[in-house]
């Protein structure tokens, strides 16, 4: 059986029960709302949207770090929700989770050796192990003789380094990298984006990449999911997103983006998103943007819009917005 994406959402929910006092009982806050995508095998998805939109909690949904409510994920097209706690623990190698803060991905008391040793351990591979951590200190640029030392003694680009280097550890199929290049330093963001594009090829990984950045999602990916309220709302090659977004919320983020002297053509006027985000516990009817649209329609008050297809068959580019065309 040929399996077409290595990762799939299929009108995945994730409700998370919420209590506040002003709003009296716990009420459903839906961090993801029916939603659905494809990660093809070999390609850099990248996840980008506004904080509290849901990208984190997809990521982890993807992991089955944290179960979903409702709909399906697979992987290698199989539905993992099924599988058991055991038969996850085996397929858990072949995904990975890289996080913002590299301090706290690692355990501190530890020397960089042991915390590189620990994935080899829980899985039993301990066969070459010492050269094979020697073999990921030098393709994740960095020096074997550091090993001994702890992480606090690295820079915040070397300690991404070393959880990058943990990740690829057991050769994985899969990574999910959540805000990877958040944390660093400016300078050090594009050496940290080249190593994963590196990898990319040496191990033929796939990836999801998570930003809040469009400057960041615009380097790595091949598609990019634009994520609203735990929707997303347009979907498409990245090439295409960004010649010719469709979504205004997509409009308004790739506007917001500091303008690269190199891209003139982005020189237009300023935007900002103006407007609260609404409360995502208590949503207003219609279209989850509207409030901040200024496209909005009445119409769009009263329906929530479903993604369209406004490519063509072979390149999609879908997008949820009543009036886009
Ligand atoms: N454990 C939890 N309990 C209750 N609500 C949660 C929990 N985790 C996340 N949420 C809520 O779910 C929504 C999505 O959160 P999530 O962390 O996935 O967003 P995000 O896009 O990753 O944000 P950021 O860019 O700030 O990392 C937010 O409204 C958040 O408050
Ligand atoms: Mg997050």
């Amino acid at each position: 059986m040929t399996v077409p994406f290595l990762a799939e959402l299929r009108q995945v929910s994730k409700i998370f029960w919420v209590e506040k006092p002003w709003i009296g009982k716990a009420k459903p806050l839906y961090a993801l709302r029916e939603v659905n995508l494809q990660i093809p095998k070999g390609s850099t998805v990248g996840l980008v949207g506004e904080s509290g939109c849901g990208k984190s909690t997809l990521g982890k949904v993807l992991l089955r770090l944290t179960p979903h409510s409702t709909g399906s994920v697979l992987f290698r097209g199989e539905d993992i929700g099924s599988l058991s706690s055991r038969q996850m623990r085996g397929l858990r190698r072949h995904m990975q989770m890289i996080f913002q803060d590299p301090y706290s991905s690692l355990h501190p008391k530890r020397t960089l050796r042991q915390n590189l040793q620990e994935p080899f351990i829980i899985h039993n591979e301990t066969d070459q192990m010492q050269e094979k951590i020697r073999e990921l200190m030098s393709d994740v640029g960095l020096d074997p003789d550091l090993l001994d030392g702890y992480p606090h003694e690295l820079s915040g680009g070397q300690c991404q380094r070393i959880c990058i280097a943990r990740a690829v550890s057991l050769r994985p199929d899969f990574i999910v990298a959540d805000e990877s290049v958040s944390a660093l330093d400016v300078s050090i963001r594009g050496q940290i984006l080249q190593l994963f594009l590196e990898l990319k090829k040496k191990y033929q990984l796939t990836y999801l990449f998570i930003s809040h950045d469009l400057a960041v999602i615009e380097t790595v990916s091949d598609f990019v999911a634009v994520m609203y309220l735990g929707q997303i709302v347009e979907w498409t090659s990245a090439s295409q997103l960004f010649a010719n977004p469709f979504h205004p919320y997509t409009q308004l983020l790739l506007e917001a983006i500091p303008i690269p002297v190199f891209r003139p053509d982005r020189r237009k006027r300023h935007h900002s998103i103006e407007a609260e985000l609404p409360d995502p516990v208590r949503l207003p009817p219609g279209c989850p943007f509207a409030a901040r649209c200024s496209k909005v329609k009445p119409h769009c008050l009263e329906k929530v819009p479903e993604l369209r297809n406004l490519g063509t068959p072979e390149t999609p580019h879908y997008v949820a917005c009543h009036e886009a065309s």
